[in-house]
């Protein structure tokens, strides 16, 4: 086992870290697979493990030894305190009860009925935004459609998603801890209150359906974990999603020859999404683990309550896993990417996600063929939880 004690301070790396962070992984990466770093942005004694590698990333993601589920470290979080337990915030034995109730409700049936609809959302969006020569792609597209889709699904009335978008942002990129804590507060009430509207009234939207879902022993959701399901459901739904839109037209853009590849044979779409997935996934690091016990990964020993981030996009660029990582190819076989993570937290979205990404990004290069970019693209996020982009200009 070796003895890792240095330290690396990845804030150090400035804006040329957050634009892109790859080159510096793959440095890490050719050092060994597992590092102790310090997050940029973070507390200067804030410090954790950081997996990069691939293999080491898959077997770190379904050790059950490392946790999710703050109270075994005697800890709390504010989303926890305010919301309710949530899927990424329980270990089993309440994770697998949880999401076997939810697995219920949000079923394969269920996404492959709302095609339809992801359809004629984006045919709006692109109605409204083409004729306008050009735009920010994720404020007039890849932000409103997963947001309109889960709001949708969710039964979250219209007129009540300008507000819900403005808190949910806030949650996620909060501009400071106080104006963080008033989102979380504001959302818990908000839900709080939906949760009852739904309960009195139900309609044939998931929210209603997991209020009356049962388990054959009886068992249902508390009204705490119904929160914290809509929570996670509504702030996962539409974070991600807008990104794998944005960064994989990003991607295409700036790829003309895979660009025109897809353009020339559109039946490559699927495969050309999960490239998108592997070569700049949304969710840049999984949310955090510690460690319930000690234990070993990729040769480093990682002390009991020491926590640990496994990094997706790290792990889905390692040349051991996929040859020539660096290079974008809409025709490369990206299986096993894990871009939706791995093991018990798996994804419970990625099939609507996929179906929200394969709709827009084949419908926009249909309805724009001189799609192109408009100049460089807006700061990408701070942190290290969402590769993202700002704006992205585009013009047509
Ligand atoms: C491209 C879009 C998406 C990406 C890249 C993505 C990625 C991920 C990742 C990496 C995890 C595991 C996190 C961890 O282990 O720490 C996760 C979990 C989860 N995602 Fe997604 N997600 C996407 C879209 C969605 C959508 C559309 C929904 C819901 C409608 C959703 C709902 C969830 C839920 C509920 C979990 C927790 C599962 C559990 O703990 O058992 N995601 N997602």
């Amino acid at each position: 086992m070796s003895e890792v004690t240095e330290v690396i301070d990845l804030g150090e790396y400035g804006d040329a870290f957050r634009t892109d962070p790859h080159p510096f992984y793959a440095e890490l990466r050719a050092r060994g697979p597992v590092h102790r770093v310090r997050p940029p942005g973070a507390d200067p004694d804030h410090e954790t493990w950081l997996v990069v590698g691939y293999e080491e990333a898959r077997a770190a993601l379904a050790d059950p030894r490392l946790a999710k589920d703050p109270s075994k470290l005697d800890m709390t979080f504010l989303d926890e305190e305010q919301i309710g337990k949530y899927l990424l915030s329980v270990d089993p034995p309440d994770h697998t009860r949880l999401r076997s109730l939810v697995s219920r409700a949000f079923t394969m049936r269920r996404v492959e009925l709302l095609r339809p609809r992801i359809q004629e959302i984006t045919d709006d969006l692109l109605d409204a935004m083409l004729p306008r020569g050009r735009a920010d792609l994720l404020e007039s597209f890849a932000f409103p459609l997963p947001i309109t889709v889960i709001c949708e699904l969710l039964g979250v009335p219209e007129m009540d998603r300008a507000e819900f978008r403005k808190i949910s942002t806030e949650v996620v990129a909060p501009a400071g801890p106080d104006s963080e804590y008033d989102a979380v507060v504001a959302l818990a009430t908000y839900l709080t209150e939906l949760i009852e509207d739904k309960r009195c009234a139900p309609g044939d939207d998931l929210l209603s359906d997991l209020i009356r879902t049962t388990a054959e022993d009886g068992d249902r959701l508390s009204p705490g974990e119904l929160r914290g399901m809509a929570y996670l459901l509504l702030i996962a739904g539409h974070e991600t999603t807008v990104n794998l839109i944005a960064n994989g037209v990003h991607a295409l853009l700036t790829h003309p020859d895979q660009l025109a590849a897809l353009r020339a044979d559109m039946s490559l779409i699927d495969g050309a999404v999960e490239e998108m997935l592997r070569w700049e996934g949304p969710v840049e690091a999984a949310t955090f683990r510690f460690a319930a016990e000690p234990l070993e990964i990729g040769g480093v020993r990682i002390e009991q309550g020491q926590t640990v981030l496994v990094g997706l996009t790290a792990a889905d660029r390692d040349p051991a896993r996929y040859p020539e990582p660096d290079r974008f190819d809409i025709r490369r076989d990206p299986r096993g990417h894990v871009a939706f993570g791995h093991g018990i937290h798996y994804c419970l979205g990625a099939p609507l996600a996929r179906l929200e990404g394969r709709t827009a990004i084949r419908t926009l290069l249909e309805r724009a063929p001189g799609l192109a970019l408009d100049g460089p693209p807006g700061p990408w996020l701070p942190g290290m939880l969402i590769r993202g982009m700002r704006s992205l200009p585009v013009r047509w």
